[in-house]
């Protein structure tokens, strides 16, 4: 090759790369997102505290902060109040980020005023939202043995609502005579991780094959040929027939509920974490894609995909903290290109939600805005709401642990929530 040619070539490979279009990486300042978290943290802390000194009930839970507002609506601790376990889960992950002594001993407090909601007979399949995130993360940083037994007991009556007919969870008993059966919604994926956990820690071995059969029940009926998900699937109890899918708290029947999707993306990435069944991490990349597909440019998806008045619709920020969180999990098993744009994908939804957009700041106490809980019902629509915050917190946490990772090349996350 003459020198030209060398020339040439050399000069159309440094215009190709220069010309090649160069993934962005979203800029995350998660030590900077923490620290306004921690604030956020000790602001809610002391508004509670606020005229009541000593004498805080601890079981009036942080649930929501309207527009209008800046003060948090406390809802008291039950089985019938499903968001109960997520103001302590904020403050075990908060101690987690900061070390902060006062608050330890907060999440604490809270943490205990949960505990009657497993002493009595199960309610519904809240129950693991309920306790998973409140002593599930305090036995997960204390390793006391208080928590733990809470935990398993909590397992064992959650797995009372399985119907091996059916081969789910029945989600909300009080409803099967209003939406004519066994009826499983997609929230419950959620629930599964603790049953995972018990069966590892001292619980009955079937606790893990029921959340195995919960998953694949689920994933044969609950979703469309897109992947995207009906928020409720209804089954004859007897035979354990597939009747129907419809919605909730969507849209329509056939529209992609924002939070639904999340939770499926969210549960089948943890489902593939404690089975390591190829089928699931399959599963759980389809039903993250469709949504990622059909995401706005800022990355927070309107509280339903389907809405025909988007952009003139609220957004659902809980949505976009679900699936952050879940991506910086599930990006770790995906090799190659696909998983690192996972990784991307969560950066951007967290520097979006970092803006002032979305971030409470001066307007109340909570750490994100707009969020929608129940549209149709007109509840919660366009709100601060307690499970955004959850899953915000954990999404930085998680990002914030990868980035301090003793390997930077390894994207795994340690996800120590299965095994003490
Ligand atoms: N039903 C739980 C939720 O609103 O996502």
């Amino acid at each position: 090759m003459n020198t030209k040619n060398l020339t040439s070539l050399l000069l159309g490979t440094l215009l190709a790369v220069g010309c090649a279009p160069q993934q962005k990486e979203a800029a995350v300042d998660t030590g900077h997102d923490l620290d306004y978290c921690h604030r956020q943290v000790l602001s809610t802390l002391a508004e509670l505290h606020e005229n009541k000194g000593d004498s805080l009930d601890y079981t009036m839970m942080p649930r929501n902060v309207a527009p209008d507002s800046d003060r948090w609506e406390c809802r008291p601790t039950c089985a019938e109040e499903w968001c109960s376990g997520f103001w302590p889960g904020v403050l075990w992950y908060d101690y987690e980020a900061t070390g902060d002594s006062t608050v330890l001993a907060e999440a604490r407090r809270f943490t205990r005023s949960l505990k009657k909601v497993v002493d009595d007979p199960v309610f519904d399949h809240d129950l693991g939202f309920l306790i998973q995130c409140s002593y599930g993360n305090a036995y997960r940083l204390t390793h006391d043995e208080e928590y733990k037994q809470v935990i398993l007991n909590a397992a064992d009556s959650l797995a009372t609502l399985f119907n091996p007919k059916v081969g789910t969870i029945l989600s909300w008993p009080r409803n099967v005579g209003e939406l004519g059966g066994h009826n499983t919604i997609m929230d419950n994926m959620i629930n599964l991780e603790m049953l995972f956990w018990a069966s590892k820690n001292g619980g009955n071995p079937y606790l893990h094959d029921i959340a195995v059969k919960h998953a694949e029940t689920t994933m044969e009926h609950h979703f469309r040929d897109d992947y995207t998900s009906y928020h409720v699937a209804v089954y004859d109890g007897e035979t354990g027939k597939f009747i129907k899918g419809m919605t909730h708290q969507g849209y329509a029947d056939n529209s992609m509920w924002a939070r639904g999707q999340a939770w499926a993306i969210y549960g089948y990435t943890m489902v593939y974490r404690e089975t390591k069944d190829p089928k699931f991490l399959d599963f759980a990349q389809k039903v993250t894609d469709v949504y990622l597909e059909r995401l706005p440019e800022d990355k927070v998806p309107y509280w339903d995909f389907d809405d025909p008045d988007i952009p003139q619709t609220t957004r659902d920020a809980s949505a976009a903290c679900v699936v952050a969180s879940a991506l910086l999990e599930l990006g770790g098993y995906v090799e190659g290109e696909k998983g690192e744009e996972y990784i991307n994908s969560a950066k951007e939804m967290l520097a979006s939600l970092a803006t002032d957009r979305y971030q409470s700041r001066e307007h109340n106490n909570s750490f994100l805005l707009h969020s929608t809980g129940h549209r149709p019902a007109g509840s919660e629509i366009d709100y601060s709401i307690i499970y955004a915050d959850y899953y915000y917190i954990e999404a930085l946490k998680r990002l914030n642990d990868m980035e301090k990772a003793a390997d930077p090349g390894s994207r795994q996350i340690a996800v120590n929530r299965s095994k003490s």
